[in-house]
């Protein structure tokens, strides 16, 4: 009686299972309530009791080895049934959920290759910095209101190093070491010590422009700035300057661009003035050429400076400042058409 068990295990471990119908075949011969394997178990009540505890055992092996097999081939003809039976290959494929870029790396991207067609470099510096690079360097006076705690975050208690206010920085890092033609672009976020609001947070994003060489003039920097603001904001943008003050340039402005939304008509975006305020610019002071070691006989040059959340805000027309910060998938997700 033993010895035919073996010679069942040997039959299991050799059934040729190619398909599905050999597969039933085998399911039949062994598994099925009347086939070999159930039938033994049904004839262990007439084993002797001293062979009872081997046959069990071997009888057990047979039921798991024939239950494997079955459970094996099984799976195996289910899925080539499926792929091969049940797709259609011109189907498109199940898409993958992407991300979208969000708004302030959109328009500082869009900024960034404006610049680049007229030969701006990026460059960029660091978030921590000292009093001489944010302010003494710009030519800020040691009384200007924008040193005092009430505007800027102070790292340590010596107030030597700072979170910097502005990008301005920057054009100090890389005047300090490199000598002119220089024109690059500098984006980065910036940190003010402000309550936050629909219109004002205590971080935000600018972007920076420097652009130093021989007879650089006031004429050149309008010319940049109008190039911008029509690749920007589209070919019929008109441009105008106000005087300004800035402790880092002189003469100072603002630019203003006529109004996107209602081509300069008046609209609640521009308060009905047709204009939009948009960045500050200038010729770099002298003071702060020399304070770099830069030839202020030799050389000019201009700067100009805008906030990123504001441009974002006029393209998008988004009206709380808020909602850039939330990372609010409804939000998010309305810019994943764009780059
Ligand atoms: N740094 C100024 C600010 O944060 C912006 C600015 C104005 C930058 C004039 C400039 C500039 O380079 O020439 O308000």
């Amino acid at each position: 009686m033993l010895a035919n068990l073996s010679s069942i295990k040997e039959e299991i471990i050799n059934f040729n299972i190619d398909n599905k119908d050999s597969l039933e075949q085998f399911r039949i011969k062994f598994l099925s309530k009347k086939g070999i394997i159930p039938q033994l178990f049904e004839s262990f009540k007439n084993v002797e009791p001293a062979q009872k505890k081997e046959y069990g055992v071997l009888i057990n092996e047979l039921k798991v080895a024939a239950n494997e097999k079955l459970e094996t081939f099984s799976n195996q003809f289910d899925t080539t049934e499926q792929s091969i039976g049940q797709s259609d290959l011109s189907l498109p494929a199940n898409s993958m959920p992407l991300g979208s870029r969000h708004p302030i790396s959109i328009i500082k991207n869009e900024i960034c290759a404006i610049f680049s067609k007229l030969g701006y470099v990026i460059s960029e510096g660091p978030e921590i910095e000292d009093d001489w690079h944010v302010f003494g360097a710009l030519n800020f006076a040691p009384d200007h209101p924008a040193r005092d705690m009430q505007d800027t975050f102070f790292v340590n208690k010596k107030e030597e190093l700072l979170l910097r206010t502005h990008t301005s920085s920057v054009q100090i890092r890389i005047m300090e070491k490199t000598q002119p033609p220089i024109r690059i672009l500098m984006p980065g976020r910036v940190f003010r010590n402000e309550a936050i609001s629909a219109r004002a947070h205590c971080v935000f994003h600018q972007i920076e422009g420097l652009y130093i060489d021989e007879n650089v003039s006031f004429a050149d920097l309008k010319q940049n700035l109008l190039f911008f603001a029509r690749e920007l904001f589209g070919s019929q943008t008109k441009i105008r300057l106000r005087p300004s003050y800035f402790p880092f340039t002189e003469p100072s402005a603002e630019m203003d661009v006529s109004c996107s939304i209602c081509g300069g008509k008046g609209c609640n975006i521009c308060k009905y003035s047709g204009w939009l305020e948009v960045l500050g610019c200038g010729m770099v002071h002298p003071n702060v050429l020399e304070n770099c070691k830069i030839d202020s006989k030799k050389y000019t040059g201009f700067a100009f400076g805008m906030g990123i959340e504001r441009i974002v805000m006029l393209k998008y027309q988004i009206k709380d400042l808020r909602l850039y910060f939330e990372s609010d998938l409804r939000f998010l997700k309305q810019f994943t058409s764009a780059y």
